[in-house]
């Protein structure tokens, strides 16, 4: 796994996200997978929604792969896909090697912000899968939205699963105050750069907030 420094992502306010990601992902790494199946919905759900052909030979690309939940999965049920994960989080990113012990070789995992002009791939992905990871790119979510889209070949495909909205302004605040920003901003933006192939906003916990599924294919 590559463990460059961070330098990438122009700007005092980039740079302080990805300080952010660091200091926040630090303390909750370790816990990571205990608990945020109780509030992540969808994860499985856009695994399935992605419409991959079980025997393609692929590459896909997980941006905010984080602990590699989604990664480990996606190793698991599709034997020939090529695996790339990217995380700002040196912590998140040391749970993922744990995660995919049992994949020798799998997936390569870089240690970099997704951000333009940040790295790049020498294996251009064929899906892009982003995972609750959007929501906390602040500032930085329509420059990976732009890079998923310069990413991808015509035909490619990216999947979205994140939060979408709560009418909750107390409950807008506090995820707020956990990095996440959840104001319905990500689908217009995700509608607008790719050509929608499903989109979907649920409810959770009866409505406490919404998240939103997208799979769009570059055009
Ligand atoms: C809520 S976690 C999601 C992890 C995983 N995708 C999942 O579904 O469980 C968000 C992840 O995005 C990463 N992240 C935040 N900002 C990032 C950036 N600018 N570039 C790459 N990863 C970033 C965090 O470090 C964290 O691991």
């Amino acid at each position: 796994m590559e463990h460059t420094p961070i330098t990438a992502g122009t700007g005092a306010a980039t740079e302080q996200q990805n300080q952010n990601m660091h200091g926040y992902y630090r303390l909750h790494a370790k816990i990571y997978d205990a608990t945020r199946w109780t509030f992540l919905f969808g994860r499985k759900e856009i695994i399935t929604r992605m419409g991959i052909d079980p025997q393609a030979k692929l590459t896909l690309l997980e941006v905010g792969c984080g602990t590699g939940y989604n990664l480990k999965r996606l190793a698991g049920a599709f034997p020939n896909l090529s695996l790339i994960g990217v995380d700002v989080s040196a912590d998140m990113l040391q749970q993922a090697e744990k995660n995919m012990a049992a994949f020798p070789n799998k997936v390569q995992l870089i240690e970099k912000p997704y951000a333009p002009h940040s790295f790049n791939l020498e294996q251009k992905p064929d899906v892009i899968l982003i995972s609750y990871a959007l929501t906390m790119f602040n500032p930085g979510w329509e420059d990976a939205i732009a890079k998923a889209a310069e990413d991808l070949p015509v035909g490619g495909k990216i999947a979205v699963v994140d939060f979408h909205y709560s009418r909750s302004k107390f409950f807008r605040w506090w995820m707020g105050k956990n990095h996440v920003r959840m104001e319905a901003h990500l689908m217009p933006v995700l509608e607008n750069t790719f050509k929608p192939v499903y989109k979907s906003i649920r409810k959770a916990y009866g409505g406490v907030w919404e998240y939103c599924l997208f799979v769009g294919e570059k055009v």
